[in-house]
């Protein structure tokens, strides 16, 4: 497969050096085949040793348990839509199925009211087999999420309510964007621009109060649900209110691309140039490009990595760069390839048969409460797999 080209604007002159791009490029793309193979391998193990009512969480390597969880836990759409992109890149049907099968026991999710995280729940497992093979029924589940998702929107805040919490509370996160385009699917499906609004004022209230001026964002920002005040900008997985907790700014960045690929509103496209640009030239990012948990981490550079946050990352940089000029494409570009490379060394892709079945290592759950830390997350997984595919769909495009 030939690669992507990343533009030849500082080389026109040099035949060389271009063909040394495109060279490098071309083994991005051949590497995104290979790791997909081997990760779809990864998930047939994982597959093998999930309890059939279970879904997985996390693994610990040192007494070799597979952590699950039920339905209702925010992470539970991750292992259908892995398995949903690894059918779609090999065409092995058992993946196809084992999804299907997961998504049976996710199905009661659709009317679950006590949550934000329905985006990621049920857009990233329905949303993918919808997209797949649409069906009747499956549009009616994303159709009940969407609308138990709206049930937590408060227009004097202007946003959806993240976590329930003290009644003169209203806590809103950053990840919360990620939920957004289940409601923006909404609106599109059914012509009810009901979603759309509540998915941009959302992003609009984000937008105004979560970001600092160094377009770092805050985790936490807790309103006055009675009159939409800011009362408190805090963190919750980070390692300080004022620190730049690193998947927060991976899920910020990947949700304004997403609200600007749905609106078009080009201040979105601004915000999510800011955060790329805020995380991409920290003085504290490796240079393997794979995030500290925090980008202000206490013990840097001893600090554990987020491959979690390097996967979403590197996902919303195949986007983004989609949207911009040359100079701009073609940094995103190679800032994602860099990731997917660093994701696919021996330091965070688990060799076949370990791991318990998850492909990437070293991802951090929330480091202050000393759960799934240093571990491999579901979430890491899908956002990786996800941006391989994105590559390698760059990549034949380019070819074509
Ligand atoms: N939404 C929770 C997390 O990113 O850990």
């Amino acid at each position: 497969m030939a690669g992507i080209s990343l533009g030849t604007a500082a080389c026109s002159s040099s035949e060389q050096t271009q063909a040394t791009e495109l060279s490098a490029s071309e083994s991005v793309a051949s590497f995104a085949d290979a790791s997909i193979k081997e990760a779809a391998a990864q998930y047939k193990y994982l597959m093998s040793r999930l309890p059939q009512d279970r879904l997985p969480k996390t693994y610990h390597a040192e007494r070799d348990e597979l952590e699950t969880s039920g339905s209702e836990w925010w992470t539970s759409g991750f292992y259908p839509g892995t398995l949903l992109y690894l059918y779609e890149e090999t065409g092995d049907q058992a993946l196809y199925d084992e999804a299907i099968r997961v998504l049976g026991l996710l199905e009661k999710e659709q009317h679950n009211t006590s949550t934000h995280d329905l985006g990621f729940m049920m857009y990233d497992s329905f949303g993918n087999v919808h997209r797949i093979k649409p069906s009747p029924a499956y549009k009616q589940v994303l159709l009940n999420s969407a609308k138990s998702l709206a049930t937590r929107f408060n227009p004097k805040v202007g946003a959806i309510r993240s976590w329930d919490s003290a009644p003169e509370d209203f806590i809103v996160i950053i990840d919360n964007m990620m939920n957004l385009d289940l409601l923006f699917w909404a609106t599109k499906e059914t012509g009810d621009s009901t979603y759309y609004d509540i998915a941009v004022t959302h992003a609009n209230t984000t937008m105004q109060h979560h970001f600092r001026p160094d377009n770092s964002s805050y985790h936490v920002i807790n309103y006055n649900p009675a009159t939409g005040e800011v009362q408190e900008k805090k963190t919750a997985q980070g390692a300080a209110d004022e620190s730049a907790w690193a998947r927060g700014q991976a899920w910020g960045l990947y949700g304004f691309v997403d609200a600007y690929r749905e609106t078009k509103d080009e201040n979105y496209l601004q915000q999510a140039q800011r955060i790329a640009d805020f995380t991409l030239h920290h003085p504290n990012l490796p240079q393997d490009k794979v995030p500290y948990w925090d980008f202000n981490a206490p013990g840097i550079p001893d600090a554990l990595r987020d491959a979690s946050a390097a996967a979403i990352t590197a996902s919303a940089l195949l986007e983004l760069n989609l949207y911009v000029g040359e100079t701009k494409k073609k940094e995103y570009l190679q800032a994602a390839e860099s990731i997917l490379r660093s994701l696919s060394s021996e330091t965070y892709m688990a060799a076949p048969g370990t791991n318990g079945g998850f492909i990437l290592k070293h991802g951090v759950g929330h480091k202050p409460a000393g759960t799934e830390v240093d571990v491999p997350l579901t979430y890491a997984d899908y956002y990786y797999v996800e941006a391989l595919k994105r590559y390698k769909a760059l990549a034949e495009k380019e070819q074509a």
